[in-house]
């Protein structure tokens, strides 16, 4: 039977963090068995914005031994490096010749981009969710391990599907997002989501507990006499969701009891979370440790996995150059 195909992507800006691991790669993992997954390192759209030519190689390997180390399992799925497999670059050509300039100028996303980086707005950004969707089309991808902020994308994914689709006859599939708990992790600053370009609102994966001790004692909190309900927004609130994702329910729920009576050590509560956070990542620490150590098992992974990536992704550009109707010519 035709086994479901999974795509996800994350960017090749160097050490993942808090948010794409429970946003991302936990999805990932949660599938992996079951499904025909790709798991890529997007480093052509990490060029989008600015960026160190020195360093992007470096950016793109860690993010790697960040995946392995998670347990990514490349005897289960594909790990590809986007730009080792140029099939997205002609797909994404030839799906942008149906999509609307003006779709493209309304994100959100574009705009929050030229917002901060106003000296940086180059084509590559504009075209970004084209090349998006060329990601997963090319595999033929139905559901998306991503975190609630890339629904945007995907419904632009679905929308090129659709209209490839209807004008050249059923081709892709319109993929869905495949949401994990931690969809949306907040900042550690209190406002806004965890993000690699905000400074002091991420925690990597890679740190020790010493660095999580050091970068939770830094959330804001109240004086702990407020009571009532648990805020939605704030220190204490991300807080609060970070304890329940990794703490789980039980200890979430003594400290929801511990604020609502009013005698809630901040304290306490972040030296316990901290505990959580590192015993949940201490594993993935040793493990990519192995990898780290072994740089030829990576790259033969990597070169493996590229050509099988290139043999679904040729069919597939075959399909659609034979339905848009350019010359082919049988060997
Ligand atoms: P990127 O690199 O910004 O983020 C990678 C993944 O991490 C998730 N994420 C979060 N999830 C929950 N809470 C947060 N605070 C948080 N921050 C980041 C993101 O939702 C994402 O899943 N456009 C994509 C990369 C991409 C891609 C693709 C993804 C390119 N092609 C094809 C899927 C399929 C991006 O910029 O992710």
């Amino acid at each position: 039977m035709h086994k479901k195909r999974v795509y996800s992507g994350i960017r090749a800006t160097g050490r993942l963090h808090l948010g794409n691991y429970l946003g991302a790669v936990k999805g990932m993992l949660q599938l992996q068995d079951e499904y025909d997954c790709v798991f890529s390192v997007v480093d052509l759209h990490a060029v989008t914005t600015p960026y160190e030519s020195t360093s992007l190689a470096d950016a793109t390997r860690t993010v790697i031994l960040d995946y392995l180390g998670a347990g990514l399992d490349p005897e289960k799925c594909l790990i590809e490096v986007q730009s080792f497999v140029p099939e997205h670059i002609e797909l994404s050509y030839y799906l942008s010749t149906i999509y609307p300039v003006s779709r493209l100028e309304d994100l959100p996303t574009y705009k929050d981009k030229k917002a901060q980086h106003p000296k940086y707005v180059n084509m590559g950004l504009l075209y970004y969710p084209v090349l998006m969707a060329a990601d997963i089309l090319l595999y033929k991808g139905e559901r998306v391990p991503v975190g609630i902020d890339q629904e945007p994308h995907l419904e632009v994914a679905r929308e090129i599907a659709r209209k490839f689709n209807s004008m050249f006859g059923e081709t892709f599939p319109e993929p869905k997002r495949f949401a994990t708990e931690g969809e949306y992790i907040p900042s550690l600053t209190g406002e806004g989501k965890m993000s690699k370009s905000v400074e002091g609102s991420f925690i990597n994966v890679t740190d020790d507990l010493e660095t999580i001790q050091q970068k939770l004692a830094k959330v804001p909190t109240d004086s702990g006499q407020l009571g009532g309900q648990i805020p939605q927004e704030g220190g204490v609130a991300t807080l609060f969701s970070l304890m329940y994702l990794l703490g789980g329910k039980e200890l979430h729920h003594k400290y929801v009891l511990d604020y609502k009576d009013k005698k809630i050590r901040y304290a306490d509560m972040k030296k316990e979370l901290s505990d959580v956070i590192y015993q949940e990542l201490r594993p993935l620490q040793e493990k990519r440790k192995y990898y780290e150590e072994n740089p030829h098992v990576v790259d033969n992974i990597l070169r493996e996995h590229a050509n099988k990536c290139q043999e679904i992704a040729r069919q597939t550009i075959k399909e659609v150059r034979e339905k848009m109707g350019f010359l082919v010519i049988n060997n």
